[in-house]
C-alpha cells in the first residue's frame, strides 16, 4: 500500500532521499556548495545514464531517419551572433535595493512569488518588501577566453544549447550521412546558462545536460512533423513511467513565440512545485540555416535530387533536459508505505541497479554460490552484491534506490540449486533454478 504524500512534502522527501542514498547532492559541498549546480553520485549517475541511453536508443538507434553527433561546448563566437544569442538571449533582471536579492522580473509579474505589489502599484521585493531597481536585460551566456589573452578578441562562450552545434554542422553531416529529407541530427551534451534564479533542485541549474534533435523537413511538411514529434516525445515519457495525469501539453501563445518560431509546444510535468516545462518542441522554420549562411558565407541549402532544386529545409526541434527528465521520473517513482519505508518504483529500464544478490548468511557455501551468481549476472546488467545486515534491511536499501529484483541464496539453495527472487513492486517471491536465472532475467529486463 502506498501512502498519499502531500505535494508540499514530496520535493523535500526526494531531495533528502537523493542526498542520503547518494543519487544527487550539491556540487562542491565541502566548500558549502554553490546552490546552482548538482553532482550525481553512483546511483544518480547510473539513473541519468539510463535516461540518456534510452533516449539515444529510441530516438536514434531504432529510427532510420536519425544520426547522432557530438559537437564541442566552445564554438566560434560568430555562431552566437548568427543564432541571436548575443543580442537576445537575455532575461529581465531586477534587484532589491535593500536586501540585494535578484529576481527575474517576468517571474515576479507572472505571480511566481505571489502578490508583491506595494504602495502606488509598484512591485516590491518578494523577500523583504524593499524597493526594486528598474529592470535591465541580462545575457545568460557564460563568457570566457580562448588562450592566454583575456581581451574581447579572444572572448568565447560556453554553449547555452547544443542545437547550434547541429546547425553549424548541417552540411558536413549531410555529406557523410547520405540522408534525404526528412531526417534528424541528435545530440546529448552539457549546456550552460547563467540563470538569474536557479532553483527547485535540479530543475533550473546553471550547468545542465540537454537531449536535442534538429529534424530537417521539406517546408510544406513542417506542420505535420511538428505534430508528430509532439506525440512521439510525449509518448516517450509515458513509456518510462510518467503518469498520464502528470503530463500536459502547453501550446505557446503567439506573443510568447521566439521571433524565428512558427509554433512551440511545451511538454509540461506536474512537479511538486507546479506545472513546469520538461521539454519544448518548436517549429524553427529555416531561421537557423539562413542565419548561419549569412554569417559564415557557406551555402547551407539542401539539394533535392528528385526536383533538381535547392532550398533551406525547415526544422522541427524537440529539445529536452536530461536532469529534468530524471527528476520527473524520480518524482513519479517515489512511494512510501504506511510505515514510511521508501519504494522507488522506477521503470526497471531506468533503475540504477537491476538486481541485488544476497547470501542469507555469511557461512557455509552460501556466499560462494551468491558470488558465482553475482559474477554471471553482472556481465549483463549493473548488479549489486550485499551481505550486510538482515535480509529485510537489505530489501529496504534496494527498494529505496529502485532495484526491481533481489535474489536470495538461502539454506535450500545448496540442496535444490534454486534461489528466491523477490520483485520490488508486488513483493512476490518465487523460486527459480540457478541455471535458469540468466534467461529468467533476460525475459524480465530486456525490453
Ligand atoms: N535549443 C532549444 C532550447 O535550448 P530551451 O527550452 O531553452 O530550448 C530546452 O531548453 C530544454 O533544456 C528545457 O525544456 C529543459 O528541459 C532544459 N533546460 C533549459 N534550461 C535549463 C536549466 N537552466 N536547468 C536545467 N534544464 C534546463
Amino acid at each position: 500500500m502506498s501512502k498519499n504524500i502531500p505535494k508540499n512534502d514530496l520535493m523535500e522527501k526526494i531531495v533528502n532521499l537523493c542526498k542520503r542514498r547518494g543519487l544527487i547532492f550539491p556540487s562542491s559541498e565541502i566548500y558549502g556548495g554553490t546552490g546552482s549546480v548538482w553532482d550525481y553520485g553512483p546511483y544518480g549517475a547510473l539513473l541519468k545514464n539510463n535516461v540518456k541511453m534510452l533516449w539515444w536508443r529510441d530516438m536514434i538507434q531504432f529510427r532510420d531517419d536519425m544520426v547522432p553527433q557530438d559537437s564541442s561546448i566552445l564554438m566560434h563566437p560568430k555562431v552566437w551572433e548568427a543564432s541571436g544569442h548575443i543580442s537576445s538571449f537575455t532575461d529581465p533582471l531586477v534587484e532589491c535595493k535593500k536586501c540585494h536579492h535578484r529576481f527575474r522580473e517576468d517571474h515576479i509579474l507572472e505571480g511566481k512569488y505571489g502578490n508583491v505589489v506595494g504602495k502606488g502599484g509598484k512591485v516590491v521585493c518578494p523577500d523583504c518588501g524593499g524597493e526594486m531597481t528598474e529592470s535591465k536585460m541580462f545575457n545568460l551566456m557564460f563568457k570566457t577566453f580562448m588562450g592566454p589573452m583575456e581581451d574581447s578578441a579572444h572572448a568565447v562562450y560556453l554553449r547555452p544549447e547544443t542545437a547550434q552545434g547541429i546547425f553549424a554542422n548541417f552540411k558536413a553531416i549531410l555529406e557523410v550521412a547520405r540522408k534525404k529529407l526528412p531526417f534528424g541530427i541528435a545530440q546529448i551534451g552539457k549546456s550552460f546558462r547563467n540563470e538569474i534564479t536557479p532553483g527547485n533542485f535540479t530543475f533550473r541549474t546553471r550547468e545542465f545536460e540537454q537531449m536535442e534533435i534538429e529534424y530537417f523537413v521539406k517546408p510544406d511538411e513542417a506542420e505535420k512533423w511538428y505534430d508528430k514529434w509532439i506525440k512521439i516525445r510525449e509518448k516517450w515519457y509515458r513509456d518510462y513511467g510518467v503518469k498520464k495525469d502528470n503530463l500536459r501539453l502547453r501550446k505557446h501563445a503567439k506573443k510568447e513565440l521566439a521571433h524565428y518560431a512558427k509554433g512551440a509546444t511545451d511538454i509540461e510535468y506536474h512537479f511538486p512545485f507546479g506545472w513546469s516545462e520538461l521539454e519544448g518542441i518548436a517549429n524553427r522554420q529555416d531561421y537557423d540555416l539562413k542565419q548561419h549562411e549569412k554569417f559564415s558565407g557557406h551555402d547551407m541549402k539542401y539539394f533535392e535530387e528528385e526536383g533538381m532544386k535547392k532550398y533551406y529545409p525547415y526544422v522541427i526541434e524537440p529539445s529536452g533536459g536530461v536532469d529534468r527528465a530524471a527528476l520527473a521520473f524520480l518524482v513519479d517513482a517515489y512511494n512510501e508505505n504506511e510505515q514510511g519505508e521508501v519504494f522507488l518504483r522506477l521503470d526497471p529500464r531506468l533503475s540504477p541497479i537491476k538486481i541485488a544478490v544476497f547470501p542469507l548468511v555469511n557461512k557455509e557455501k552460501l556466499p560462494n554460490i551468491a558470488h558465482d551468481i553475482y559474477d554471471e549476472l553482472k556481465q549483463n546488467w549493473f548488479v549489486q552484491y550485499d551481505d550486510g545486515g538482515s535480509v529485510g534491511r537489505r530489501y529496504r536499501r534496494q527498494d529505496e534506490i529502485g532495484t526491481p529484483y533481489c535474489v536470495t541464496v538461502d539454506f535450500d539453495t545448496p540442496k535444490k540449486n534454486t534461489v528466491t527472487v523477490r520483485e520490488r513492486d508486488s513483493m512476490k517471491q518465487e523460486r527459480v533454478k540457478i541455471k535458469e536465472l540468466l534467461d529468467y532475467f533476460k525475459g524480465k529486463l530486456s525490453k
